[in-house]
């Protein structure tokens, strides 16, 4: 799929040939603050401007075919433009996009969600996996009459205040700008797979809600035991703390209900977007019926007053969003689905290690699931030239920076350069992906490699 022979460095080229994509973005950048309208998409010299895309596949605005493995930043199950899903939306636009009340679709779109997701006995909509976290954070807070949210390091729960603490290395930093202290002081950060400190902070007795991405945190980018979320689950039970799963990625991905049916783990709360909206804006959070009754009316003036737990929101149950995610529902429940994406990301994960194994290169590839990561520079002392889950003797921290490093970009670069857009050199798979294009990739990484070792970046 790579239009013009290579002729320099990987950088040059790809100023070269994807020079409509650097016009597009130095217009951009003019009006669009860093150009990029998402922090996740900040890509070094510049990103790619794509035009249109079909199934597993994109076209950038200098014309080149790209294979997607960024897919919607994962909301794409189906691939793009999936036709049960546009037929779906094509019939809601002619009916009306927004009702400002009731309607049947969102009933329907949360009976979906209750047949597939263990936890999910009721369910509220939001417009985003942000706002779902934001809104579970509360519930957990009102239910509990507490004020701490405890999170682990490197775990990605969208970009509101509460979020971001712990989010990105170094973990332990105390300060965000743009955040006050006082908010951030509510939170509090404990490192992956360290039972013993949670239950130390957990004594304390001031943790309404313990959130985590029940993958590991960035989508299986920092593994967690294998045993880690039954003993969270029983340790939650014990002080009596709200347990919220953000299945945001990890939602109708991992399983038909998520990662929790999955690992035979259920929490109390799980917050969802991406999937659950067929890829369209729209999220959801869903869970034990007592903690969801905290956001209803009651007939008694003096609840909704002072224990009602707020939740509004424009886009909430959108009747377009809520036609994409029963449409995207519907398919989901055929575990099939799972098998093949799953399949296809291990085939990708194997080839790719074999790869970097055969060329003595230091990198590898793991995650599980129908996701797969790489990281360049390093390697694990559990290296193989096979499928790898759980890399061993690399620090969370260089896990979870290894996407977005200067390795990593120019790996995404030369990636793209083949034909093959993957995502903070990561990607997720769908349906629409098939064989030839895994093979493709495959051997666009073997280019890539090859390339990077020659221009003395990678050893
Ligand atoms: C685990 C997780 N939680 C929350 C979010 C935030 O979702 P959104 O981008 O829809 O606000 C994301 C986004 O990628 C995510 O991966």
């Amino acid at each position: 799929m790579a239009t013009t022979p290579t002729t320099g460095s990987i950088t040059s080229d790809y100023e070269t040939q994807f020079a409509q994509s650097k016009a597009l973005h130095e217009r951009a950048k003019k009006v669009i603050p860093g150009g990029i309208t998402h922090d996740g998409r900040h890509l070094h010299p510049f990103p790619p401007y794509v035009t249109h895309a079909q199934g597993a596949h994109k076209w950038d605005a200098d014309g080149h075919e790209l294979i997607d493995f960024a897919v919607g930043h994962g909301s794409l199950l189906f691939g793009h433009s999936d036709p049960d899903i546009v037929e779906a939306m094509r019939t809601q636009i002619g009916k009306g996009t927004h009702f400002s009340a009731g309607h049947t679709g969102e009933i329907e779109w949360a009976e979906r969600i209750v047949s597939l997701v263990p936890s999910a006995e009721q369910v509220r909509f939001t417009s985003s996996g942000t706002e779902s976290t934001l809104l579970a954070m509360r519930v957990a807070r009102g239910y509990t009459g507490r004020n701490t949210i405890l999170k682990f390091e490197g775990h990605f729960h969208g970009w509101q205040d509460y979020a971001l603490k712990g989010e990105k290395p170094p973990f332990e930093k105390t300060s965000i700008p743009g955040i006050p202290n006082e908010t951030l002081g509510t939170v509090a950060v404990v490192p992956n797979n360290e039972l013993s400190m949670l239950e130390e902070r957990l004594v304390q007795g001031d943790v309404a809600g313990v959130i985590l991405e029940p993958s590991g945190g960035s989508w299986a980018t920092i593994p967690l035991k294998e045993d880690f979320l039954k003993k969270l689950r029983a340790l939650t039970e014990k002080y009596g703390v709200v347990l919220i799963f953000d299945e945001v990625i990890t939602g109708f991905r991992w399983a038909p209900g998520g990662a929790q049916q999955r690992f035979g783990v259920t929490p109390d709360l799980t917050t969802m977007a991406k999937i659950v909206a067929g890829g369209m804006p729209g999220g959801a959070v869903a869970g034990k019926t007592d903690l969801m009754q905290m956001i209803a009316y009651r007939d008694d003036p003096e609840w909704n007053a002072t224990k009602k737990v707020l939740q509004a929101g424009t886009y909430n149950g959108n009747p377009l969003a809520a036609a994409a995610g029963v449409a995207c529902l519907t398919k989901v429940a055929n575990p099939d689905v799972h098998a093949y994406c799953d399949k296809l990301a291990a085939d990708i994960r194997a080839g790719m290690n074999e790869i970097f194994m055969e060329k003595g290169a230091a990198a590898f590839a793991w995650g599980e699931s129908s996701v797969f990561h790489v990281a360049l520079g390093m390697r694990p002392t559990n290296q193989v030239a096979g499928d790898l889950q759980k890399p061993a003797g690399i620090s969370a921290e260089d896990l979870k920076t290894s996407g977005g490093s200067k390795l990593g970009q120019i790996f995404e670069i030369g990636m793209l350069l083949e034909g093959v857009h993957v995502f903070h050199a990561g990607g997720l798979l769908s349906t629409a992906h098939t064989d030839e294009d895994v093979a493709r990739t495959l051997a666009a990484v073997a280019t890539v490699t090859q390339r990077m070792q020659s221009e003395g970046l990678l050893t």
